[in-house]
């Protein structure tokens, strides 16, 4: 498999240090919703990276005192067995291409710079960060991926595997992840930047992310993408996905914003609907999410601002603009959206840089 290296062992000398990074959440555009085979997308799908909501994770490596390697991991400083216990599956799976980790014993802490109560998916963020944190030991100890370019691709390939989302978080602006017909570099195995052709419009967007409930989500997305492969539905969506996957990447370029809002809009309605028609179906949009949708919907109508609507595998609505609308939509956030939201508001966010080394 591409990315399998023996050679990626310590021999006589060991290695140990510490390593820090951030890498943040990002919002689908282009919705990635169903799996073929292990964490390969059914279709390709878009985001752009968002500026504040970001996960750090730190991490400390050490020569393994038993034969096996060891993990130690807390979140916000308290230990969290559970996720231990998914991280060491996660480093097990990884035994080819790391073949280091073993010889390993590892501390890990993690935390988000957005609160924990917003309910915000937080696995793009801290899977990219652990990734980014496991291609940093293969770099300082190996002296390998030394090409900026070669380190975050295997870092997004990694970061893959954990949660496929992740694979999107290695880079700032608009991202791609899984193969579009026609669109050199792009692949299922590893996101890619779409740099050189964005107008300005889509340069500095923005995302208002409006918390309508914080709970537990009721349906974990490993379970909603396997209920795919049995939904009645599903190869047509992923041929929608597909041809709005290359429809996003040109508007992205000639900066159509009405057709913009249009893709966006069906692709958050589409993704819920192959929620509510999944066997088992779930329903995740609560009265205060299709309020919001439908006050969106007439404010754009009334006043022709170009602000529009996402939505994750979740209750809470991203409200999309540019920056250029900022100053009437945060009014109209106020006068209007403001009743729906919980006691947790909203988060103020946009488009963001992509991850960034600590230490
Ligand atoms: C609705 O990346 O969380 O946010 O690969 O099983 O970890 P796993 O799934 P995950 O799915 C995200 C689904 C989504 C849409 C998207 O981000 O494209």
């Amino acid at each position: 498999m591409l990315y399998d290296n023996p050679g990626l062992k310590f021999k006589d000398k060991n290695c140990s240090g510490e390593i820090v990074w951030q890498s943040p959440s990002n919002i689908a555009l282009v919705k990635y919703w169903g799996k073929k085979g292990f964490q390969i997308p059914s279709n390709p799908s878009i985001s752009f990276s968002l500026n504040k909501s970001n996960s750090e994770t730190r991490l400390k490596f050490n020569p393994a005192k038993g034969n096996d390697f060891t993990v130690n991991f807390t979140f916000d400083g308290t230990p969290q067995p559970d996720f231990e216990k998914k991280i060491i599956t996660y480093f097990k799976s990884l035994n080819k291409i790391f073949p280091f980790i073993e010889q390993l014993d590892f501390e890990i802490e993690s935390k988000n710079t957005f609160p924990h109560s917003a309910g915000i998916a937080s696995s793009a963020s801290g899977m990219s960060a652990l990734a980014l944190t496991l291609c940093d030991i293969e770099r300082y100890c190996f002296n390998k991926l030394t090409r900026l370019e070669d380190f975050f691709q295997k870092a997004s390939f990694i970061a893959r595997l954990g949660s496929g989302s992740a694979a999107r978080s290695l880079y700032g602006g608009w991202v791609v992840w899984g193969a579009i017909e026609g669109m050199e570099g792009t692949s299922d195995l590893y996101g890619i930047p779409i740099k050189n052709y964005i107008h300005s419009d889509f340069l500095n967007y923005q995302d208002t992310i409006l918390l309508v409930e914080t709970g537990t989500k009721k349906v974990s997305s490993r379970v909603g993408h396997d209920l795919m492969n049995s939904n009645l539905f599903a190869k047509d969506r992923f041929a929608q996905a597909r041809q709005n996957a290359k429809r996003m990447v040109e508007v992205l370029k000639t900066g159509d914003i009405d057709e913009f809002i249009r893709i966006t809009e069906s692709e958050a309605l589409t993704l819920h609907a192959m929620m509510m028609t999944s066997e088992p179906s779930f329903l995740l949009i609560k009265p205060e999410t299709v309020s919001i949708i439908e006050e969106i919907r007439a404010y754009r109508e009334k006043t022709k601002t170009p602000v529009c609507f996402t939505l994750d595998a979740g209750p809470n609505v991203h409200l999309l603009y540019p920056k250029s609308v900022k100053a009437q939509v945060k009014e109209f956030i106020n006068d209007t959206l403001i009743q729906y939201v919980s006691k947790n508001g909203f988060i103020d966010d946009e488009i963001g840089p992509g991850p960034r080394k600590m230490m």
